[in-house]
């Protein structure tokens, strides 16, 4: 008999989880605290935007016409409880309000409404990211708590996947981390990820501890070189240097790798920024935090970005203030092919002009919802070229493939000034000046 999967937190993660599940065979049910999630999901919509999610929900949410009928969604805990063979817990750890530290109270209420309605034999797997310790302790919460006592297990089980590309990282991921404590939750998790494992995805057995680790040292390694690079763009700028010609030179060297070495206004969303901050405050509780003093210089030049866009835009519209100014912002989301705008650079540096009197105007393709929720008194238009239109200067904040397709001319007959700042170094120079435009980028010459 196939597994049964449950999927408990329906967001990113959680959403993309339950939908690759069902991909993969099995029949899911998933469940979350927000009806209005799981009543999207049942209608077949995706509760944010994410390439490829609908059409998976479409193929496999009960009730569509061809579709495999197995995944469905509920708001009872029994009915979880008494569906699944292997839990999967995938809800949000955000960071905790005025502190560091990361906010376990989803992960401890969903361990807590699930572990009393487990009468049988079944797998828990935390998928969220978490402080070192934490499975360590859930796993005694969890048999203490269940009904079939030793029966439940816990295993942990980190995700990897990349918002904008969350259904092909989940359906081939490039490695299956398994933080297992029993032969018996090894075999289970083999079983859940034999299409991948049998594509050639590595499956890596760990303990606990390294299992949570993997996750929040693979992105501190990720944050660090992105502060890297915009370090070095730092010192190109003080040099007269060109950053982008240095990482593609450093990039060369296989060691190094050409991958998360775009300088600019620097990294955010719901990942890199809460789990640095996270791992040094656990590592202060450890009696470890030396060891990760570095992360705080990553976290600084990383917010440091931010601010050094603000003060490029300012000296693009005159020096001085920007009373009386209009900035055109294009990008609100913190990375393209998403609509996140968690902790977004792109809103941050449009949220700090506004409020230091500039006219802003924001246009994202799929951010608009989410931005205007969070900064409803910036500006914004429905088009590249509304945002621009009567611009002092135009800051190209998320790199979204639209907007290396925008006609320079055209955006230019709108513009009040053709001027235009590029804080992800990815349009390309020599067209905008074709065009007649003044062409700025972050750690770059101007020309
Ligand atoms: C990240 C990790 O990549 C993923 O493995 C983990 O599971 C969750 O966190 P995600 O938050 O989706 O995923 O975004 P990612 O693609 O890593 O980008 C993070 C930020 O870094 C974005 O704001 C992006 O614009 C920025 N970035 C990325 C750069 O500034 N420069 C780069 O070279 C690469």
């Amino acid at each position: 008999m196939a597994l049964k999967i449950t999927v408990i937190g329906l967001g990113y993660l959680g959403a993309t989880h339950a939908a690759a599940m069902a991909e993969l065979g099995f029949e899911v049910l998933g469940l979350d605290i927000v009806p209005e999630k799981t009543e999207m999901l049942s209608a077949g919509r995706a509760p944010m935007y994410e390439p490829g999610l609908e059409e998976l929900l479409r193929k496999h949410v009960a009730g569509f016409e061809g579709s495999t009928g197995r995944l469905r969604f509920t708001s009872s805990w029994e009915e979880i409880g008494a569906f699944g063979d292997v839990h999967f817990v995938c809800v949000n750890t955000p960071q905790k309000h005025g502190e560091y530290a990361c906010d376990m109270s989803y992960v401890e209420s969903a361990f807590d409404s699930l572990a009393p309605q487990l009468g049988r034999t079944a797998l828990v797997v935390g998928k969220s990211t978490v402080p070192v310790g934490s499975a360590e302790r859930l796993a005694r919460r969890l048999t203490g708590l269940a009904p079939a006592g030793g029966d439940v297990e816990l295993a942990w089980n980190p995700e990897f996947l990349r918002e904008g590309f969350a259904v092909q990282d989940t359906l081939h991921p490039d490695r299956i981390v398994a933080g297992t404590a029993s032969e018996r939750a090894e075999k289970l998790l083999r079983e859940v990820y034999a299409t991948p494992i049998g594509e050639g995805s590595p499956f890596i057995v760990t303990d606990f501890p390294t299992a949570e680790l993997v996750k929040t040292a693979a992105n501190s390694f990720l944050a660090t070189k992105i502060s890297f690079i915009n370090a070095m763009a730092e010192v190109c700028e003080a040099a007269g240097g060109d950053v982008a010609k240095l990482a593609e030179a450093i990039g060369y060297d296989e060691r190094i790798g050409k991958k998360f070495l775009r300088a600019g206004i620097g990294f955010g969303g719901g990942c890199l920024p809460k789990d640095i901050r996270a791992f040094m405050a656990r590592a202060g509780e450890l009696g470890a935090d030396q060891a990760l003093t570095f992360l705080r210089e990553v976290d600084s030049i990383n917010m440091r970005r931010r601010g050094h866009m603000v003060e490029l835009a300012r000296e693009a519209v005159g020096g001085a203030s920007f009373l009386g100014k209009r900035v055109a912002v294009l990008g609100a989301t913190f990375k393209p092919d998403s609509d996140d705008v968690r902790d977004s650079p792109a809103l941050n540096v449009a949220g700090q002009i506004h409020l230091q009197g500039g006219q802003v105007t924001v246009y994202d393709p799929k951010g608009m919802d989410n931005a205007r929720r969070l900064f409803p008194t910036l500006g914004y238009a429905e088009s590249a070229l509304e945002a621009v239109r009567g611009a002092d200067v135009v800051l190209h904040l998320t790199e979204w493939g639209e907007f290396r397709e925008l006609d320079p001319a055209a955006l230019g007959e709108a513009a009040a000034r053709r001027l235009i700042l590029d804080g992800r170094n990815a349009l390309d120079p020599a067209v905008w000046r074709g065009a007649g435009w003044t062409y700025r980028a972050m750690g770059r010459p101007r020309a």
